[in-house]
């Protein structure tokens, strides 16, 4: 991997004064070309990807390709694909794609195939997800296995949530699933209010089996089932582990033959397509599950072998370079128009944010470019009518990912038709806006009097020339969703390269972790503690003194 300064590249100066140049240049005025929409959209087997609507030109794309050739994005793709050593301060290779490898090809991490091992769970998996599913796995009273209770954080949560949510039509009714999370003791509790320890089946799920909320809950779990159980040896019935520590899972006092394993080459938040996949697994089957790493398969040989200018995953990271850095956004929403992507935002969040929330670039020093940008997100329609206001009018430029499929698994009356007459609505508002003539006519027309048009008027009035990108996609299955994710997971390895950072660590979420530790011994008892900040010590004292 090269380790540069973007801003120092011939093409970030370009950029940059292309954006002074164009900064009049609005999305509209782009559109008096009528094959702009068939330039600047590409389909991917079910998936049309739709750029048209962002302040880009052909200027702007075929600068933003050359700051991707000088910043040595090709080499890295293909750094990333063969095993290299991509993620520097770990010192691991990044190959969440061998996962899905479906065409088995041979790939090395020093020196060593990893397909075997790739191959070796996903049978175990199988096996596993197969007795699940006919009901051949029993509990230790003879019942057959009927709730499923992820325990996890994070990657180890937050697929696996967004996968079995996504792809609920194809859930096995017999199965119920939950996911537990939280340290807070109420997402347990609540959780163990609706099961029943004879027919559950725990996963606790943790790369590290170190992660304090998940091995709080996960003995909060085996308490509880044991209570009910009386027996230890039925613990190998209830509870399997997704993990790459063998000798914890072990300590924890899980069978290691009930153990999934996966390795330190699978970053957290890329690892549903591993063992963390399992209870996707168990809940749409197998069959299904090995649907969603093929469609990221495929995604993934479209990222590796397309030229950049039609490469899908290079072109919307490099349109949020384009956002980030020449015209200043600072967030990016996806809004989904199906319900059942309600946590596809969420999951992105800790994808995009823990992946590019980096200050640091790969030469150690502190960067003076901005780079990952604010992820966030909530299904349309229901975010029209809470936040989309300041989408529309208010004073930060928000680029937005519109996701539909075009065919709903509930064909229920209008409903889909009026969903997507809003998902096509929002994005031709958000770039055309509304004139303040067209208000001051709208206004003269409901019959306002002149003083009124000038009060109201400006009120009215939208700027438009917001972008958008418009992924409609035929139906949410699971290939397509493996497609998407991929997708998704590709454009922020591109911004990484581009930013000149290290996307797969997170060292950032360690202080916090550290200091609760410290602080947790602190809370016993009722003495006063002033070891810390004035703030910090009157805080715990007052919740010393409240409990
Ligand atoms: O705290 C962040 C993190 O390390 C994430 O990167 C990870 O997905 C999550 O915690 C859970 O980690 P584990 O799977 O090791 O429990």
């Amino acid at each position: 991997m090269k380790n540069i300064n973007p801003t120092q590249t011939t093409a970030w100066k370009k950029l940059k004064a292309l954006s002074e140049e164009k900064k009049e240049q609005t999305i509209q005025s782009l559109f008096t070309d009528d094959a702009r929409f068939d330039k600047y959209s590409l389909r991917f087997e079910d998936i049309l990807v739709d750029y048209s609507k962002n302040r880009i030109d052909e200027d702007v794309l075929n600068v933003l390709f050359e700051l991707a050739e000088e910043t040595g994005l090709k080499a890295a793709i293909e750094a990333m694909f063969t095993g290299g050593h991509i993620n520097q301060t770990e010192d691991r290779a990044v190959l969440h794609t061998a996962l899905r490898n479906r065409s088995n090809s041979p790939i090395e991490v020093d020196g060593k195939d990893v397909m075997p091992d790739v191959n070796a769970v996903l049978a175990q998996m199988k096996g596993f997800a197969d007795q699940i599913n006919a009901g051949e796995w029993k509990g230790y009273t003879g019942k057959p296995i009927k709730s499923l209770v992820n325990i996890g954080i994070g990657g180890s949560d937050l697929g696996p949530v967004m996968v079995t949510e996504a792809l609920k039509p194809y859930q096995n009714e017999a199965l119920e699933i939950y996911f537990v999370s939280n340290v807070d003791g109420t997402h347990i509790a609540e959780t163990l209010k609706k099961v029943d320890p004879e027919t559950t089946l725990f996963f606790i799920a943790s790369k590290t089996f170190t992660t304090q909320e998940t091995m709080t809950n996960a003995h909060s779990a085996r308490s509880w089932f044991l209570e009910a159980a009386k027996d230890e040896s039925a613990i190998a019935k209830h509870f399997v582990a997704l993990s790459t520590n063998a000798e914890a899972v072990a300590v924890f006092g899980i069978d290691t033959k009930n153990m999934f394993a996966f390795w330190d080459w699978v970053g957290g938040r890329y690892s549903l397509w591993s063992a963390i996949g399992l209870p996707i697994a168990c809940a749409i089957g197998f069959d299904n599950f090995e649907k969603l790493l093929e469609g990221a398969h495929a995604m993934d040989n479209h990222f590796k072998e397309t030229k950049l200018e039609s490469n899908i995953p290079v072109i919307l990271a490099l349109i949020g370079i384009w956002n980030t850095n020449f015209l200043g956004a600072s967030s990016e929403a996806i809004l989904p128009y199906d319900q059942y992507l309600h946590r596809f935002a969420a999951y992105f969040q800790q994808g995009n944010m823990e992946s590019n929330g980096k200050y640091v670039s790969r030469n150690g020093e502190k960067v003076d470019y901005t780079t990952g940008p604010i992820i966030w997100g909530e299904p349309g329609t229901n975010g029209q009518h809470a936040f989309y206001q300041l989408i529309h009018q208010g004073t930060h430029l928000i680029p937005c990912d519109f996701i539909a499929p075009a065919i709903s698994h509930n064909p229920v009356g209008d409903h889909h038709v009026k969903l997507l007459s809003n998902f096509f609505a929002q994005t031709e508002a958000l770039m055309n806006g509304k004139s303040l003539d067209e208000v001051k006519s709208e206004l003269n027309k409901a019959g306002k009097s002149a003083e009124e048009i000038t009060k109201l008027a400006p009120h009215k009035v939208f700027e438009g020339n917001r972008p958008t990108n418009s992924i409609l996609v035929k139906k949410i299955d699971p290939y397509t969703l493996g497609s998407l994710v991929a997708m998704y997971e590709h454009k922020i390895f591109v911004q990484g390269i581009i930013w000149n950072i290290f996307s797969f660590d997170q060292w950032g979420v360690e202080l916090g972790k550290v200091l609760a530790k410290n602080i947790l011994p602190e809370l016993e008892g009722d003495e006063k503690v002033s070891a810390h900040d004035a703030s910090t010590n009157g805080l715990i004292n007052a919740y010393k003194s409240m409990r």
